[in-house]
C-alpha cells in the first residue's frame, strides 16, 4: 500500500490536494504521534494556504504520553491546535468535531452576519500513507458509509460523509508525502512502518531501532528481552546477540540469526510490545543535510 514517491507523484499529490481544498472549511492533518516531525509533509503550510487546520497526533496509544503533550504544546505555540487520538480504538475521536467547530468560529460568524443559515462544516483528512487515514474515517463516519480505499489516481465524484450534524467529511483523504530530509528521517519512518521495509535494509532499520531504544528507553528494552542492565547503545551487535539468545533466534551451529532478531524487534516495537515510544521530541532540532531538497 505504501507509495514510492517520485517528483511526478508529488506533483500529482499536490494537485489533488489543492483541488480538494477548494471546497474545504477546515483541514484535519493526521500525524503519527511517535514521529510528529518526520510524518509531517514538508510543504503542508503552503498546501493548506491559511485554511484553519487541526493536527491530530494519531496512534497516540503507541506513543510516549509526556512527549505527545510536549508536541501539542509545541504546535500550539505555533498557533496550530493539536489533539492526541487513537483511531483504532476511537480514543479522542469525539473531540474532533468540536475542535473543528472552534477553529471555524469566524466562518460561522460571517455566515450569520450575512444572514445565512450555517451549513455543516466541510473537512478533509490529509496525511502520509499508513498514518491511519482510513481507520480514522471509518471511526468518524462508521464503516458502512466509508469508501473502500484511497487509491491515488482513481477519479470519481467526490462525496461528503456525514459526521454528526455539524461536520461533513470529504470521502477520500488527501495522501501526502513524508519528509525525506535525511537518512535518519527515513529510518524513523521505517521503524514505525510508515514506509515499506523493502525500501531500506531491514537489518539497518532494526539496528537503528535498537540503538534508539538502548539510548532513550533502556529500561523498556531490557525488560522486554530480559537483558542485563545497563545496556551499551554503542554495541548493537551485542544487543542483537543477547536478544537472539533470549528468544531462541538461533541457526544451525548455535549462531544467532540476525535477520530473525531484526524481524522480531521491529514487529514487537510496532505492535507496542516494548511500551509506548516516541522517536522524536518537540525540542530537538531537525537535522538538515544536503539531501534536503526533495520536499
Ligand atoms: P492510511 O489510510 O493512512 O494509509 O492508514 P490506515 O488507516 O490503513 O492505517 C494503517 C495501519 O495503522 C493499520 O494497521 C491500522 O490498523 C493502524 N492504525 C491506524 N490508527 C491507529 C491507531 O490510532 N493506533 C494504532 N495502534 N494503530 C493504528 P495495519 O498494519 O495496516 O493493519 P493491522 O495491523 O491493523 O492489521
Amino acid at each position: 500500500k505504501t507509495i514510492q514517491w517520485f517528483p511526478g507523484h508529488m506533483a500529482k499529490a499536490r494537485r489533488e490536494v489543492k483541488e480538494k481544498l477548494s471546497q474545504i472549511d477546515v483541514v484535519i492533518e493526521l500525524l503519527d504521534a511517535r514521529i510528529p516531525r518526520s510524518s509531517q509533509n514538508p510543504i503542508i503550510e503552503e498546501l493548506t494556504d491559511g485554511k484553519p487546520r487541526l493536527i491530530l497526533l494519531n496512534k497516540a496509544d503507541l506513543a510516549d504520553e509526556g512527549k505527545t503533550n510536549e508536541w501539542i504544546a509545541h504546535f500550539k505555540k505555533d498557533g496550530v491546535d493539536a489533539l492526541p487520538v487513537d483511531a483504532q480504538s476511537g480514543t479522542g475521536v469525539k473531540r474532533i468535531g468540536p475542535a473543528c467547530r472552534m477553529l471555524t468560529q469566524s466562518l460561522h460568524d460571517k455566515w450569520r452576519a450575512k444572514g445565512m443559515k450555517p451549513r455543516e462544516l466541510r473537512a478533509v483528512i490529509l496525511g502520509i500513507p499508513n498514518v491511519g487515514k482510513s481507520t480514522l474515517m471509518n471511526r468518524l463516519v462508521g464503516k458502512r458509509q466509508a469508501p473502500v480505499g484511497d487509491r491515488p489516481g482513481v477519479t470519481k465524484k467526490q462525496q461528503w460523509l456525514k459526521v454528526g450534524s455539524e461536520l461533513a467529511l470529504l470521502d477520500t483523504p488527501g495522501i501526502l508525502w513524508p519528509k525525506f530530509s535525511n537518512q535518519e528521517v527515513g529510518l524513523r519512518l521505517a521503524v514505525t512502518g510508515a514506509i515499506k521495509d523493502e525500501l531500506l535494509d531491514y537489518g539497518d532499520v532494526a539496528a537503528y531501532a535498537l540503538q534508539f531504544l538502548a539510548r532513550t528507553y533502556p529500561h523498556q528494552l531490557a525488560a522486554r528481552y530480559d537483558l542485563s542492565y545497563p545496556l551499551d547503545p554503542e554495541d548493537i551487535g551485542e544487543l542483537f546477540e543477547a536478544i537472539g539468545k533470549k528468544r531462541g533466534c538461533i541457526v544451525r551451529g548455535g549462531m544467532v540469526d540476525m535477520d530473525k532478531v531484526a524481524e522480531l524487534v521491529l514487529r514487537e516495537l510496532r505492535a507496542g510490545k516494548m511500551g509506548r515510544l516516541t522517536l522524536e521530541t518537540a525540542s530537538e532540532k531537525e537535522v538538515v543535510t544536503d539531501e534536503d531538497s526533495r520536499g
